[in-house]
């Protein structure tokens, strides 16, 4: 049997100081969320990591779906954030799967807003935030990454329009456990930045192609279209309507498209 991806990445070394320090890895699980999720409620330590290698009932943002076929990268993230730190954790994230897919991958992707990590207009990685709350107490936040490496997109028109893989993009085998462990460290040296004080926001900022661009908004059924005219320090979408207001969004429930109705166009921008 081959080694797993993740005996893979810990035999190249991961040398993190606080993500990664624990990490279980399963053939197949139902969602590496949940499996985190509990693992924190049985106490585990801040940084800890659920890797699978396939997932039956992964999910996405919004409550969508997430494809987990074999041969992708799937996996999360425990944090103990205080409350500064917990809106940030997403943005973060996309900027550590950012710069690991660069480097490990050779591509240059971008980031729509809220955190979609796009190649050339489609989504090859995803990242999902979730927390638990005890009264104004932050239990736990826990940062799931899916990437599509190997995924087979031709089977589906609908997925093949909105998605890609690393693999087909770089027309090369991306090596997993490489992938996982730039992203590890990326999430680690970040971290121990946020903690320190210092915002991954003005480098997301610079990953984002969404500013500038005009977007429809769909929010609780109704559509509105307005200027992405820049984000706040919390990564809130700031968007100037006809009427000039300047609107705030979080980025919970809304679908973001561009004016013509098409998803928003990504041109490659010169790197960050
Ligand atoms: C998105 O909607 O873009 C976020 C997708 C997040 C998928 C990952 S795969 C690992 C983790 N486990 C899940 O069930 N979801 C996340």
């Amino acid at each position: 049997m081959p080694p797993s991806v993740v005996a893979q990445m810990l035999r190249a070394g991961l040398y993190t100081a606080i993500i990664g320090r624990s990490v279980r890895y399963y053939q197949s699980t139902a969602s590496t969320m949940d499996d985190a999720a509990q693992w924190a409620r049985d106490g585990a330590d801040e940084g800890a990591v659920v890797v699978a290698e396939t997932q039956t009932a992964s999910r996405g943002r919004l409550g969508r779906r997430w494809i987990s076929d074999s041969g992708n990268l799937y996996f999360s993230v425990l944090f103990r954030p205080d409350a500064n730190a917990l809106p940030l954790l997403s943005p973060l994230a996309g900027v550590a799967v950012a710069r690991a897919v660069r480097q490990a991958a050779g591509l240059y992707p971008t980031i729509k807003w809220p955190n979609d990590i796009m190649i050339d207009g489609r989504k090859v990685a995803g990242i999902l935030a979730e927390s638990s709350m005890s009264g104004s107490r932050i239990e736990h936040a826990i940062v799931g990454v899916g990437v599509n490496i190997a995924l087979d997109t031709s089977a589906d028109p609908e997925i093949a329009a909105t998605a890609a893989s690393l693999n087909q993009l770089a027309n090369a085998d991306v090596d997993r456990a490489e992938l996982l462990r730039r992203i590890l460290q990326h999430l680690d040296a970040l971290y121990l930045d946020l903690r320190r004080g210092r915002s991954p926001i003005p480098e997301w900022r610079r990953w984002l192609d969404t500013l500038g661009q005009r977007v429809t908004v769909t929010h609780h059924g109704s559509a509105e279209t307005s200027l992405a005219e820049d984000i706040d320090e919390h990564g809130n979408l700031l968007l100037r309507t006809n009427a000039g207001q300047l609107l705030t969004l979080t980025a919970g429930d809304i679908t973001l498209r561009a004016a013509s109705g098409e998803p928003v166009p990504y041109a490659r921008k010169p790197l960050p």
